[in-house]
């Protein structure tokens, strides 16, 4: 979604202002832009505001420098209107320019309602009728005239206006999307996320729902709804955000190849996470209900096979966009396990109040701890994968794996007293992930082979289905190839009426019982001429296989497989993305953390 930033500094506030929307590119990057409050030379009029935005990257920014120490930027992934310079943000009404992240469900309404007063529009953005509003609403009182626009808006916002009659000054507003505020050295910021500020920042402190910051005679404030002072603490920004550089790789590269530490990381958190508040719960519930929205969703598969399978109880699971429009039969001794890499997915949020308004017990499995999510559990299960700022989730969702069987064993333990056996293998986990990197020679040559199909299939049985899924969603999102994740049983149910001659199909098979049926599945695919490759860590399988192109995964307890099978799938759709001309970092038409629904 789209990326906001506000800055005000004595010096390079434009120079600030565009590296952290570079950084922010993963959130957005349809186009992009800056406004500054300028002083001007003339007499008659101090100072001005200067807006440059432009369609594209955030490159398009660089060249001349706009002078000024308060700026706003940002990055846009269009939502209303198609990506142009002319539905760009900041967006300027009067002496006001604003920025915003979010979607304003009434914009309809009050674009009506404006232009009925005579007002006349330059975007088709939802976001222009806020700052229309803020300038109607202005008579002298910059805040309360962001307050009383805010009043007036129905749906999920971030933003951030600077005016031109207040230079050094900067409101922001939150409802339901993010934004923090951080202060470095000589800077002082406002912005949706914190790894925008990496290398910026020292100190940063998340706003709440409702609350309001202002930046103002060098200082940050935070008011409540009713516009209150509000005292907050500052936290150090965490050392691997402040450190986060990509190096001449993409990050996606980088991320794949930081897996076997965020796993280490993460399973040495769990260990020292004390579940003794959720024992209960985690005892005596007669169900579970799983949500997530992408790749995280596959986690939440993963999670209901594994916990049916050693809890003997339902796990019923849905993507969060689904469960909130379904009537979901939840209510009290029911548990919801959310999913989320970002904490922020709107769906999701959605999903897991709801949940609670019903009585459940919320248990979220964030990576940020101070997201949202991880606000609103009961819960709160944190990952330990470090900033991840691909788009496409990798280290993630192996980590999100580790947590949701590390949660069942757990579950396992507070209903049985002993932990399931593939619990003691999870210590192996890390270093056989390190092992399955031996299979990126083997996937670059498969890529080099595929990377001019127009579609593929990837199959599975079993705890196979999930990963054949995750893997041909990386290959859709960032390789632009038509995939599709089956069950290998199905193939006779429709999908074989595709194959011919090349035709592509990745299978999986790390369940032994199952692994003949995947066989046949292939044959069949043979059969019609089809190209088949295959996944599996054991021997036997793999050479009895029809396969034109066999890879040997390395061997763990067959119920933590999903989390080494994954891995080379992953390196194999980012290899073919790098083929096709893609940029792994930045797959079309996707953001990172989709805030609204
Ligand atoms: C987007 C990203 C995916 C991610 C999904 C859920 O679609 O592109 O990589 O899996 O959001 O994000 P979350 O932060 O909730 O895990």
């Amino acid at each position: 979604m789209c990326g906001i930033i506000g800055c005000f500094s004595e010096k390079d506030c434009y120079g600030r202002l565009l590296r952290a929307l570079k950084k922010l590119e993963y959130r957005g990057y349809d186009s992009a832009g800056i406004a500054l409050v300028h002083k001007n030379r003339r007499l008659h009029e101090n100072y001005r505001l200067i807006v440059r935005k432009k369609k594209g990257y955030v490159s398009a920014l660089e060249g001349a420098v706009i002078s000024g120490d308060t700026g706003i930027g940002h990055t846009r992934w269009a939502t209303h209107g198609v990506p142009c310079d002319r539905n760009a943000h900041p967006h300027v009404s009067g002496k006001f320019a604003l920025v915003h992240n979010g979607i304003i469900e009434n914009h309809a309404a009050l674009r009506q309602e404006l232009c009925e007063h005579g007002e006349t529009f330059l975007s088709e953005t939802d976001s222009e009728v806020i700052v229309k509003l803020i300038d109607r609403n202005y008579a002298g009182d910059f805040f309360a005239a962001v307050r009383a626009a805010c009043a007036r808006l129905e749906g999920s916002y971030a933003i951030a206006v600077i005016s031109a009659d207040h230079p050094g000054e900067i409101i922001c507003a939150r409802c339901k999307s993010p934004l923090i505020a951080a202060a470095g050295k000589g800077a002082l910021y406002v912005c949706s996320d914190a790894p925008a500020l990496a290398g910026e920042a020292e100190f940063f402190c998340p706003a709440n729902d409702g609350e309001y910051i202002r930046i103002a005679e060098g200082k940050i404030l935070f008011y409540d709804s009713a516009g209150n002072e509000i005292k907050k603490s500052f936290l150090r920004l965490p050392a691997q955000i402040a450190a986060l550089e990509k190096g001449d790789k993409s990050f996606m590269e980088k991320e794949i190849a930081e897996t076997p530490q965020a796993l280490s990381d993460t399973l040495k958190s769990l260990h020292r996470t004390d579940f003794a508040p959720c024992a209960r719960q985690l005892r005596g519930a007669k169900r579970f209900f799983a949500v997530a929205c992408g790749t995280a969703y596959h986690a939440a598969l993963a999670f209901r096979d594994r916990a049916e399978e050693c809890l003997h109880i339902p796990v019923l699971c849905q993507t969060s966009s689904e469960f909130r429009y379904r009537s979901p039969l939840i209510g009290e001794g029911d548990v919801l396990v959310a999913i989320s890499q970002s904490g922020e997915t709107a769906d999701t949020l959605e999903a897991s109040r709801l949940a609670k308004e019903r009585g459940a017990y919320l248990i979220a499995v964030t990576n940020v701890a101070h997201s949202s999510l991880a606000a609103l559990a009961d819960f709160p299960l944190l990952l330990r994968a470090g900033p991840e700022i691909a788009v496409a989730a990798t280290k993630s969702y192996v980590c999100q794996l580790l947590a949701v069987f590390y949660l069942t064993a757990q579950a396992h333990f507070f209903k049985h007293t002993r932990m399931p056996v593939w619990f003691f293998e999870l210590e192996k986990l890390s270093e056989t992930v390190r092992a399955a990197e031996e299979c990126f020679l083997q996937t670059s040559h498969l890529a080099k082979q595929l990377s001019q199909t127009f579609g593929m299939y990837y199959l599975g049985r079993g705890q196979d289905v999930v990963t054949a899924m995750e893997g041909a969603l990386k290959v859709k999102e960032i390789a632009c190839v038509y995939a599709e994740g089956y069950a290998a049983g199905e193939l006779k149910h429709g999908t074989l009426a595709l194959i011919e001659k090349g035709f592509p199909v990745i299978a999986i098979a790390t369940d032994k019982k199952l692994a003949k049926k995947c066989e046949n599945a292939l044959a069949e695919v043979k059969a019609r001429g089809g190209f088949c490759a295959l996944f599996s860590q054991y021997e036997d399988v793999l050479s009895e296989s029809c396969a034109d192109f066999c890879c040997r995964l390395p061997s763990i307890s067959e119920p933590l497989m999903p989390v080494v099978s994954v891995i080379p799938l992953q390196k194999f759709a980012c290899e073919m993305c790098l083929l096709r001309g893609f940029d792994p970092d930045k797959p079309r038409n996707l953001a990172k953390s989709v805030t609204v629904e």
